[in-house]
């Protein structure tokens, strides 16, 4: 198969003061092309860290991140930048601009970008229909429900047409059922438009809606298995 990431004996420590936390203590594995992978594991496994390192926005302590054939090591700053965004990534918290509706939110990065208004429009409501929003985008993220919040946030993800859809936690803030519904939404996502997507979750009913399941306990891979 196509792999497109490949992370090797990843590890991560922080100082807390004058102690060394490690959080990630040599994770080894790889990821196909398309691939719907849940990264689960309980809270201080080292799942925030290790999606961190994978998106680039932190540099590990040892082993090596590969990404479409590139160590990210090896990479500059501006490198670096254009790589991030390749790289959509999704929180717990929504982190959507309350002052922004639901379609200026997702249209942000373009804007950012430089596309022009055409083509901001056209793709804007073209991922907010894959999220199923377009009749609620003329709404702030204070009239909307936290799964239509998080909605948004996955369309805002998506819209730079990346390669990796990273999602930290992404139900942490919903209830069972909405929950359901978002990672229904993922993997529908994963399938349509083959975006290879990893999801971080403490909770093995979420994990459960990927095909490959990777266990993650105090820094180290318990389990890695494929349904
Ligand atoms: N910036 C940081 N500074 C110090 N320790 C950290 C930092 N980030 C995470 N840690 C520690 O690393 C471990 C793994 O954290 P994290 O990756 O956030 O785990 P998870 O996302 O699985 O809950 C925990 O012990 C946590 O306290
Ligand atoms: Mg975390």
């Amino acid at each position: 198969m196509n792999t497109v990431l490949e992370i090797e004996n990843l590890q991560k420590i922080y100082m807390m003061g004058q102690v060394p936390v490690e959080a990630l203590a040599g994770v080894s594995f790889k990821v196909d092309h398309g691939e719907l992978v849940a990264v689960q594991g309980p809270s201080g496994s080292g799942k925030s860290t290790l999606l961190n390192l994978i998106g680039a926005l932190d540099r590990p302590s040892e082993g090596s991140v590969t990404i479409g054939g590139i160590d990210a090591a090896t990479l500059d700053d501006n490198d670096l930048a254009e790589l991030r965004e390749k790289v959509g990534f999704v929180f717990q918290f929504f982190n959507l601009i309350p002052r922004l509706n639901a379609r200026e939110n997702v249209e942000l990065p373009l804007l950012v970008a430089g596309v022009d208004r055409e083509e901001r429009r056209a793709r804007t409501e073209d991922v907010l229909e894959k999220v199923g929003l377009v009749d609620r985008m003329d709404h702030k993220p204070s009239e909307l429900s936290g799964g239509e919040r998080q909605r948004v946030a996955i369309a805002r993800a998506l819209i730079a047409e990346p390669n990796f859809l990273l999602l930290d936690e992404p139900t942490g803030n919903l209830d069972t059922k909405t929950a359901a519904e978002i990672m229904e939404l993922v993997s529908g996502l994963n399938q349509e438009i083959g975006v290879t997507v990893i999801v971080v979750t403490h909770d093995p009913e979420v994990a459960s809606f990927a095909r490959r399941m990777i266990r993650l306990v105090d820094g180290l891979i318990a389990s890695d298995e494929v349904n």
